[in-house]
């Protein structure tokens, strides 16, 4: 007969801004959790760096001796809050191969070795839980891989980092400079701890990278993503956006076609009508698009230590309550084996800023260039007089390789002085 644990002995690896607050959460809620979970929780062992004093955390249970955690033979739940690739993914390996089941926010890892990890706990017949690793506090993980699995999902997007969204938030509304609002995002406990991985794109591409897998039943790997960040985001660009009634966002795409699975992470110009231009600071919000259930959208915090901390505390009363009932959750599915996209083959709206030479006929010669390379206009903004005459081109959609060779011969172009902006826009219809 099976014994019931009246006890789940935990360990985590990791203590900063996520694993701060699961300790004070799980020791302030026992009760409640251990009520949901059908036995009490016990986080017996914490690996950090350094031994320095954690809020709500026994200096008993400390160490820095991480594979003392996972390779305790009282504990049977990991949570794994240290990110980074390794030594996470050889604790996690190490951890599964002791029978224990793991519940981790680490994207970066699960984009890049997600394969080898959900295989191993397949094996092993434990849990691999995720849902913090995509959209902080957001249940988007679970919708997916359970609500949705009956329905044939085409498109997901959204925002998915809360960093590059509270510093564009506070760039177009403020007016403040990108490094000043990086360090208040940096402070606030959105940014990970190399803040390139969010300003760079790399976090959300790793969460665009999960997403797709999960929602096209195939294998998505970070190095699968089309992927540009917001540093050469200017606030000269956002100025400008926000003159034409829209708004910069770093937005996260992964569809469906007949040629396979594209995803890309960049900076795209919305309509300021736009659902995700409300998504403001460091809110995320995810759009799915699927047959049955048409368009969901999914909205909440992004970052942070206690919305990340409920999203990791539900994965760990679910795995709980199977290490109870002895069962586990789904296995992860990648059936459908649907192959990437090749990269370029998109089509989209762009908006490219320049600066120009202030002189007549300038106009005419740059929707010259447009034309040869059959990129359609659809509108031109005119700023400035002098050194600071700007032009900037909406156009219709063109494919990617047009554009490019458009911004090549405008670069070249005797009119323009330097092309100083190419950025995405939003609207599929034109
Ligand atoms: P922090 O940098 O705040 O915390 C990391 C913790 O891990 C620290 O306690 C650190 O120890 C410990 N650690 C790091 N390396 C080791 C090691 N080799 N051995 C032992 N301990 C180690 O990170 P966050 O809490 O912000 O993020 C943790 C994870 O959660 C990451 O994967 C991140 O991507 C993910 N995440 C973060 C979110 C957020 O909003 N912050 C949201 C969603 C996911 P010490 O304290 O001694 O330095
Ligand atoms: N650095 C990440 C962000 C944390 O800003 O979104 C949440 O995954």
């Amino acid at each position: 007969m099976k014994t019931i644990p009246s006890i789940i002995k935990i360990g985590m690896l990791g203590c900063g801004v996520v694993g701060g607050s699961v300790a004070r959460e799980l020791a302030s809620s026992g009760a409640d959790l251990a009520a949901r979970a059908g036995a009490k929780l016990e986080l017996t062992k914490v690996a950090v760096r350094n031994l320095s004093k954690r809020d709500g955390v026994a200096d008993s249970i400390l160490t820095t001796d991480a594979e003392s955690v996972v390779t305790d033979p009282e504990i049977s739940l990991i949570i794994e809050v240290m990110g980074g690739i390794e030594p996470a993914r050889e604790l996690i390996l190490k951890a599964i191969a002791n029978g224990k089941s793991v519940v981790t926010a680490n994207k970066a890892l699960l984009a890049t070795h997600g394969a080898d990890l959900y295989a191993a706990a397949e094996k092993a017949g434990v849990d691999l839980y995720y849902e913090a690793a995509v959209a902080g506090a957001i249940p988007i993980i679970r919708p997916l891989r359970e609500s949705l699995i009956g329905d044939r999902i085409n498109r997901v997007m959204g925002i998915v980092n809360g960093t590059t969204n509270y510093i564009l938030t506070k760039m177009d509304e403020e007016g403040l400079p990108f490094e000043v609002v990086l360090k208040e995002a940096q402070a606030l406990g959105y940014a990970e701890a190399d803040p390139t991985a969010d300003v760079e794109g790399h976090d959300a591409a790793a969460k665009a990278a999960i997403l797709a897998g999960l929602a096209f039943h195939s294998r998505v790997t970070a190095n699968d993503v089309a992927c540009e960040g917001i540093t050469k985001v200017s606030a000269q660009d956002v100025a400008t956006a926000k003159s034409m009634g829209k708004v910069i966002k770093l937005i996260a795409e992964a569809k469906r076609s007949d040629q396979g699975i594209s995803v890309r992470v960049a900076p795209m110009m919305l309509d300021r009508s736009h659902p995700l231009a409300a998504v403001r600071e460091a809110f995320n919000a995810v759009f799915v698009e699927s047959e049955g259930a048409g368009q969901l959208m999914f909205y909440g915090r992004g970052a942070g230590g206690a919305p990340t901390a409920s999203a990791v505390l539900g994965d760990v009363v679910a795995v709980a309550r199977h290490i109870v009932a002895g069962s586990k959750g789904p296995a992860e599915s990648d059936y459908a084996d649907l192959g990437i996209a090749p990269k370029g083959a998109s089509i989209t709206k762009y908006a490219i800023r320049m600066a120009v030479h202030d002189k007549p006929g300038v106009l005419a010669n740059v929707a010259n260039v447009f034309a040869k390379e059959d990129v359609s206009i659809q509108t031109v903004l005119q700023k400035g007089r002098g050194d600071a005459a700007e032009l900037t081109v909406v156009t219709h959609r063109a494919t990617e390789a047009n554009l490019a060779a458009t911004v090549a011969a405008l670069s070249k172009s005797d009119v323009v002085r330097e092309v100083e902006s190419v950025i995405r826009v939003e609207g599929s219809a034109s």
